[in-house]
């Protein structure tokens, strides 16, 4: 038997085949088993299983326990990429021998992003090592190029063997290293093509191995599915320590970064990225930019949001418009499609704001992602504003909100109020649409109309 063997096990109940089946034949699931590389046999002397009765213990397996406060634990530095905004949402730095997993799009910028990071590293005389199963050394060489001197100063190694993988990041121990992708790394011992979940797994948790046991920083990129999830199905997401999302449209300015799952930090932080022909540039100044560029125009609003900790300013654009069609077109860029049917059925129930008839669209500008109930508000808001053509506040004040919308037309307090007015209020936009001032919908409806009355271009009553 030359190659290792491997077996195929029901990720749904644990059954084992030799072979693999559409149907396992443990539960009955479809498309369930999955190969992985066969446990060793156990070996016999070893004394178990010889006939240990049930029941009985032994002795020479006990360990002691010890009190939490007697294990060792080394504070280990981090390693500061000097990106602010990827320090930030890691909780302070890549943590050594670490696992972290950074999933996007196509065309996203997870290359670029690693790439300028380890470039940073490498300048600041830490060794890393940035492994190619995508693109050749020539292509990864053309884009460091163009993100300055550090990006030069990585080595780099286009190989898709796990087996050599392993043994470079053995051999050359840098202190972080770059896999990229996951997906395109083969472990010859099992058959499945490259990127399948069985080979997914084995990749990330043999390169675990090594990272942990020499201290290696890895940043596993990934490809997001269709459907958003990491290597399609999330398997890697519990083996690894931290998992990144870097998301927003490749046509567009602006990507977020955001931390899913973190061991060493909040998951609440994230990070604004602009891309430039010099490469990916932090936004410090998101909310200025957002609020200058809003139009204050009829189905404008501002959306006072949290972007993880850090309060953000982003416009929320809606277009109303009649359709023939039935059901009517519902698009929606920037947030949930599901959180603008209910926004759109307690604005038509509770708001007096019927668009049964009407195509909707809403965008969030900029290419940023709200996936928060606070969004809520301000995306009725705009509905309301360009069904009825009125402009609210005005062009150099345009209004600002935030607050859930409930299904009863009430309005619900959101996490960090004083922050998202905070932030509002620097920006010359005091008049903040929030609960508790108002707290249903009609209330806002009537606060955000007067703004329009005060001060925006008037319209015949
Ligand atoms: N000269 C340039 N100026 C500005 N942006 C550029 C330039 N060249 C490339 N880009 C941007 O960089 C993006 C590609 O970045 P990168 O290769 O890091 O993405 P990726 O997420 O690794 O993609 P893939 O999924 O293909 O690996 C392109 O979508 C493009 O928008
Ligand atoms: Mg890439
Ligand atoms: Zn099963």
């Amino acid at each position: 038997m030359a190659r290792a063997a491997t077996i195929h096990v029901c990720s749904d109940c644990g059954h084992t085949e030799p072979r693999w089946h559409g149907q396992c034949a443990g539960c009955g699931a479809w498309n369930t088993l999955v190969e992985e590389a066969a446990p060793p046999k156990a070996t016999a002397g070893g004394g178990r299983g010889a006939g240990r009765a049930r029941g009985s213990t032994n002795a020479a397996l006990a360990r002691t326990p010890t009190a939490l406060r007697d294990v060792h634990a080394e504070q280990t530095k981090r390693l500061h990429t000097s990106i602010g905004e990827l320090d930030r949402v890691l909780g302070g730095g890549l943590v050594p021998g670490s696992l972290v997993l950074l999933g996007g799009s196509p065309g996203i910028g997870k290359s670029t992003l690693t790439n300028m990071a380890l470039g940073h590293l490498a300048q600041a005389g830490h060794k890393t090592l940035y492994v190619t199963g995508e693109e050749s050394a020539a292509q990864v060489r053309l884009r460091a190029e163009r993100l300055g001197p550090g990006a030069l100063d990585v080595p780099i190694v286009a190989e898709t063997d796990l087996d050599a993988v392993i043994a470079t990041l053995d051999a050359e121990r840098p202190a972080a290293c770059v896999i990229d992708s996951v997906q395109t790394l083969h472990a010859p011992d099992l058959t499945g093509a490259p990127g399948s979940v069985g080979q997914v797994r084995e990749v990330a948790s043999r390169i675990m191995g090594v990272a942990k046991a020499n201290g290696t920083a890895v940043i596993l990129v990934g490809h997001v599915t269709k459907e958003g999830a990491l290597a399609g199905p999330r398997v890697l997401e519990h083996l690894v320590d931290c998992v990144l999302q870097f998301e927003g449209e490749r046509e567009r300015t602006y990507r977020t970064l955001r931390a899913l799952k973190n061991r060493f930090g909040s998951t609440n932080e994230a990070g604004v990225f602009e891309m430039r022909s010099g490469g990916l540039v932090e936004v410090l100044d998101a909310s200025a930019r957002f609020v200058g560029e809003a139009t204050g125009k009829p189905g404008s609003v501002v959306l006072a949001a949290m972007e993880g900790s850090r309060p953000l300013l982003v416009e929320v654009q809606a277009l109303v418009s009649p359709s023939e069609l039935v059901p009517p077109r519902r698009v929606v860029t920037g947030i949930d499609r599901n959180r603008l049917a209910l926004v759109l059925a307690v604005l038509g129930r509770h708001g007096g704001i019927g668009t049964g008839t009407a195509d909707v669209f809403v965008n969030v500008v900029g290419g940023v992602r709200v996936d928060e109930p606070g969004a809520d508000l301000a995306v009725a808001l705009a509905i309301a504003s360009a069904q009825k053509g009125v402009a609210l506040g005005t062009p150099e004040r345009p209004l600002a909100a935030f607050g859930e919308v409930g299904l009863t037309g009430e309005l619900r307090s959101v996490g960090h109020p004083d922050r998202r007015q905070e932030e509002a209020a620097k920006f010359g936009l005091a008049d903040v649409v929030a609960p508790p001032r108002v707290t249903s919908l009609r209330a806002a409806l009537r606060a955000a109309f007067a703004t329009a009355r005060e001060e925006g271009p008037v319209r015949a009553a």
